[in-house]
């Protein structure tokens, strides 16, 4: 017999089994509620989760030696433990269909995207000629921490200063392994040099819902401005978006006094389109004027 397939052909799990089981459950508990005659009210299925927690905590702590076990053989502790946690396992899922929750959706968003990217593709990678466009991992969040501390390279950007390591870990955290820009949101990428390792700056796409337009943004420590760093990898990150993700328009916002990120861009043949006043909060609490830039694919393309 062949084991059951994982996922189903539209993308999602198949957790069929999972969805008869929980209607057997359901069953189970509503008869159980109706026989002691209480209602299965939104609170009882959060509470009654909570209660079954509770006894997984104390099953696990018996069999770990950290309780009163009272006699009982580690075969028995063992026991207890698995059918807790069949307990919680099962009161989770009631919770579940309480609340309509797509089970299959919500594990494919929150977990099996990952491994599909990581079987699909591995992470995020582009190659330049003095440097790697990477995605972040965990070895980064030092000198993420440090060059995003910087007064000078927090001037201009949307964090607050000062910028903790548990921000910086954080944001490692999030972008970890990102193998692709994900729609709707910042990504952020890890720039690295060829010839030596180590994180020197990052690149920012923040893609649209359709993935059609992106907003891009860039940041490198001070120690390696003035080489052409940025412009390489911003180059890279051009060639990606309107390449491998087809994207028409990119578009990037910049205050107006940032000589250097604006150089960056008209080095690069953007286009500057509009001059929004007064639109961003400057440190002194005046407003500072901001610059939009962009580049169409016809107009990249044109450039190559
Ligand atoms: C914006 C920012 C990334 C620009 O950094 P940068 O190092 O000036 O940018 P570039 O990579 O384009 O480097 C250009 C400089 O390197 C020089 N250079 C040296 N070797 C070079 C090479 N091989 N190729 C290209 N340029 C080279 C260029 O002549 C230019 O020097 P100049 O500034 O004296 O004219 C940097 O100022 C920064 O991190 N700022 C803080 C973050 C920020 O505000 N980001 C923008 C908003 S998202």
């Amino acid at each position: 017999m062949h084991p059951a397939p994982i996922k189903a052909a539209s993308g999602l799990p198949d957790l069929t089994q999972i969805d008869a089981l929980t209607e057997r459950l359901d069953a189970i508990s509503r008869r159980y509620a109706e026989h002691f005659g209480f209602d299965r009210s939104d609170s009882w299925y959060l509470l009654k989760l909570q209660e079954e927690l509770g006894e997984l905590t104390q099953a696990a702590l018996k069999m770990q030696g950290q309780a009163r076990t009272r006699g009982q053989s580690a075969t028995d502790l063992r026991t207890t433990f698995e059918n807790e946690f069949a307990d919680v396992l099962g009161q989770l899922l009631l919770l579940g269909r309480h609340h309509q929750i797509d089970v299959a959706g919500a594990m494919q968003r929150k977990w099996l995207k990952w491994a599909d990217r990581h079987e699909r593709h591995g992470s995020f990678r582009l190659e330049t000629e003095r440097l790697i466009v990477r995605s972040f991992k965990l070895g980064d969040v030092d000198a993420l921490h440090a060059y995003r501390n910087d007064p000078a390279i927090a001037r201009y950007q949307g964090w607050s200063l000062p910028y903790s390591r548990t921000n910086a870990a954080q944001l490692v955290a999030d972008m970890f392994e990102l193998h692709e820009p994900l729609r709707g949101q910042w990504n952020q990428f890890a720039v690295e040099r060829k010839d030596a390792p180590g994180l020197i700056g990052d690149v920012a796409v923040n893609l649209d819902a359709e993935g059609d337009t992106a907003e891009i943004g860039f940041t490198f420590a001070r120690e390696h401005h003035g080489l052409g760093y940025a412009r390489e990898a911003v180059r890279a990150l051009l060639g990606e978006l309107f390449g491998a993700l087809d994207l028409r328009r990119v578009v990037a916002i910049i205050d107006e006094r940032n000589v250097p990120a604006l150089n960056l861009l008209e080095a690069l043949g953007w286009r500057r389109e509009a001059h929004f006043r007064g639109s961003y909060p400057r440190e002194d609490g005046q407003w500072a004027d901001e610059l939009q830039y962009a580049l169409l694919r016809s107009e990249y393309l044109e450039q190559l």
